[in-house]
């Protein structure tokens, strides 16, 4: 008998298989008093001989002609219903008239498969469902693309039908591990004492630097309200309130460039702490962490995290975000070159730039194209050259070569700590861009080479961040985290003098939670004194009156009795992503953005009415803003 399987969606494409439906003999029933006493996937062969009654979708249907299987399908898993005439009619002619994705209600028999129809692949593999009836409850169109584990289908598609996209079982399994992520963290706050406290969504301009989404206001027209970015400025008026440890799961929004871990809005978790230092939030992160990693995943997490600077983490990786699951790092083979010949290394350490190193073990026999393919990318990384040094047994092979001395080669050798067998990559140039190109290499080499471990979860703290930077739109410094961060007590002490002299180098006390390379959490001890708050405004350019009109609110609350606090921010979104080992946080979000930032399956952002803009007072200056919408 030849085996027909159920009609096959293709992305859009609609196809049907078997027999043709017969809508007449197919009567909808409604649920009634019928209620399910298992879920399908976790029926065990310890359930044998049970009368169970299961709802869900059907997932597959195979029809043999004297007996029908259907793969029955809910959130838990998958188990298989077996229909045949002489066992239950009823059941039977339901079971001809079933297709993907219709939903059922199965009254049967838990039965044990005989051995050799085991299917060690499912979990419920070594039992079946005799089915005695069927309800069925409801039908379903074809869906546009199969629902099954591997998602195959183009991402906008996937979005746009995006209730379909979560009814496979990664997808299901993401929002479960989201579910109890998010309940560890509020065990874990709540058992130390933390109160879980909503704040304002709808508020003024934050100090993230990200741009505003605004509302409009109906009854104040001309004037807008802005999405909070953070509660960064509410969760330290709390402090001033004597709630002494909050914490929240917020949304925050931020109109910024979208990348692979970045959306439009994003979920926080927001901590605060009053009479803390950085010891206090860094053992409290640990904790949190370690009870997440414990309790969700089974995993334990070795505490204390590492430690290291904002500084140190730049030379030695080439970014603030080090990925510290494998070695490989930079070093500083400048010595080496101390009065060399070499003309364009000798013009670069003549305006007191530097020569960074990366090590490629075992790399010396790359092939010449593999090399310049080497140099192109770390072009494309901002250095304005690769030197490459190959050494070889008895001879250092380089397109260099020639402008080198041996004297040179030999201490690039020993600084760098290469070995025979191993390609060296310099890069001479300023210091961080020098640094920043081989911080990318190096991970690109990573990845090549098969050196980062992909199971390990390493653990980082970054601390003693920049307290400023230059805009790099504006050319003007800028808060590198907020203005209400403060800097290090040795560089308060010569803070003006540095203010004058060397403002980037003012250090902050604040501190990123980095994971595999990726920024989980952010966060910093706060100024509480007037004083201070006002020496950062000015370096910062924000006159008293400027500082009053943007944060008045702030510095007046800050003027009844401010306790020291500090706090941390984490990113509940790519929390989960590294837990669920996924590749993007669209992963982890049951609704997400696209990655230019708009929803395909609402079809927002929409232009709205005439008569409500009216109502808002407000005009779109472009005639056809206001008629179509974003394209994706
Ligand atoms: P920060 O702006 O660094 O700090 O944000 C904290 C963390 O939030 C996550 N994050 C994002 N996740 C997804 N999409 C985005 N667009 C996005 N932007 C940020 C990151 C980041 O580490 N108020 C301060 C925190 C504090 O000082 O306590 C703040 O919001 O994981």
């Amino acid at each position: 008998m030849g085996e027909r399987i159920e009609q096959s969606p293709g992305s859009g494409k609609v196809e049907q298989i078997g027999e043709p439906r017969t809508e007449a003999r197919l009567a909808l029933e409604d649920l009634g008093d019928l209620r399910r006493t298992h879920y399908c996937g976790e029926l065990r062969v310890e359930d044998a001989g049970k009368s169970v009654v299961l709802m869900g979708w059907v997932r597959r249907r195979r029809d043999l002609g004297e007996l029908i299987f259907i793969d029955l399908a809910d959130r838990t898993g998958i188990v298989q219903v077996v229909s045949s005439r002489d066992r239950g009619a009823q059941a039977f002619s339901a079971a001809e008239l079933l297709r993907s994705e219709y939903v059922v209600a199965i009254e049967g028999t838990v039965t044990r498969r005989s051995p050799e129809n085991v299917n060690p692949a499912l979990p419920t593999g070594e039992i079946e469902v005799e089915a005695v009836r069927i309800h069925i409850l409801n039908t379903a169109k074809t869906p546009p693309f199969y629902i099954q584990d591997n998602a195959n289908a183009d991402e906008n598609l996937r979005l746009k039908y995006r209730y379909l996209d979560l009814r496979r079982y990664p997808m299901l399994r993401n929002l479960e591990l989201r579910h109890r992520a998010v309940k560890a963290v509020r065990d874990y706050l709540s058992s130390l004492g933390f109160w879980e406290i909503e704040t304002p969504m709808m508020t003024r301009s934050t100090p993230e630097g990200a741009r505003d989404y605004v509302v409009p206001v109906r009854n104040a027209p001309g004037k807008f309200f802005a999405l909070a970015q953070s509660p960064q400025l509410f969760k330290q008026l709390l402090m001033v309130a004597g709630v002494d440890k909050y914490f929240q799961i917020n949304r925050c929004f931020r109109d910024e460039d979208l990348r692979a871990d970045r959306q439009p809005e994003f979920t926080q978790i927001d901590i605060e702490m009053s009479f803390a230092g950085e010891e206090e939030v860094f053992s409290l992160v640990e904790g949190l962490l370690g009870y997440m990693w414990e309790t969700v995943l089974g995993v334990t997490l070795p505490v204390p995290f590492p430690r290291t600077t904002y500084r140190e983490a730049m030379a030695r990786y080439g970014t603030d975000k080090p990925d510290i699951r494998f070695g490989m790092e930079i070093h500083d083979v400048t010595e080496a070159f101390r009065g060399t010949q070499f003309k364009v290394v000798a013009d670069v350490l003549g305006r007191g730039g530097r020569v960074k190193a990366l090590v490629a073990a075992g790399q010396a026999g790359m092939s010449r194209s593999q090399v310049d393919a080497l140099v192109e990318k770390a072009k494309e990384y901002g250095a304005k050259g690769l030197i490459t040094l190959a050494y070889l047994d008895g001879e250092v092979r380089s397109p260099a070569r020639k402008f080198l001395s041996e004297s040179e080669l030999e201490r690039v050798r020993e600084m760098s700590g290469a070995v025979t067998g191993d390609l060296v990559l310099c890069v001479a140039g300023e210091d961080v861009p020098a640094c920043e190109a081989l911080g990318k290499m190096r991970l690109d080499l990573g990845r090549m080479l098969g050196m980062i471990p992909k199971e390990s979860s390493a653990f980082l703290w970054v601390t003693e961040f920049p307290l400023l930077k230059v805009n790099e739109d504006t050319g003007e410094w800028e808060a590198a985290h907020h203005p209400f961060t403060s800097p290090v007590p040795e560089d308060l002490e010569r803070f003006e003098e540095l203010a004058r002299t060397d403002r980037g180098a003012i250090r902050a006390r604040s501190y990123d939670v980095v994971l595999n390379g990726v920024e989980l959490a952010s966060g910093s001890i706060r100024i509480h004194r007037r004083d201070v708050q006002e020496k950062v405004f000015r370096v910062l350019g924000l006159n008293e009156e400027e500082a009053r009109k943007r944060f008045g609110f702030l510095l007046e609350a800050f003027e009844y009795g401010a306790p020291p606090h500090g706090g941390i921010a984490f990113g509940m979104d790519r929390l989960v992503m590294m837990m669920a080992g996924a590749e993007t946080i669209r992963e982890v979000i049951a609704f997400p953005k696209t990655s230019s930032g708009t929803c395909v399956m609402t079809d927002a952002p929409a232009p709205i009415d005439r008569e409500k803009l009216e109502e808002l007072g407000l005009e779109i200056k472009k005639p056809d803003a206001g008629r179509s919408g974003p394209s994706d």
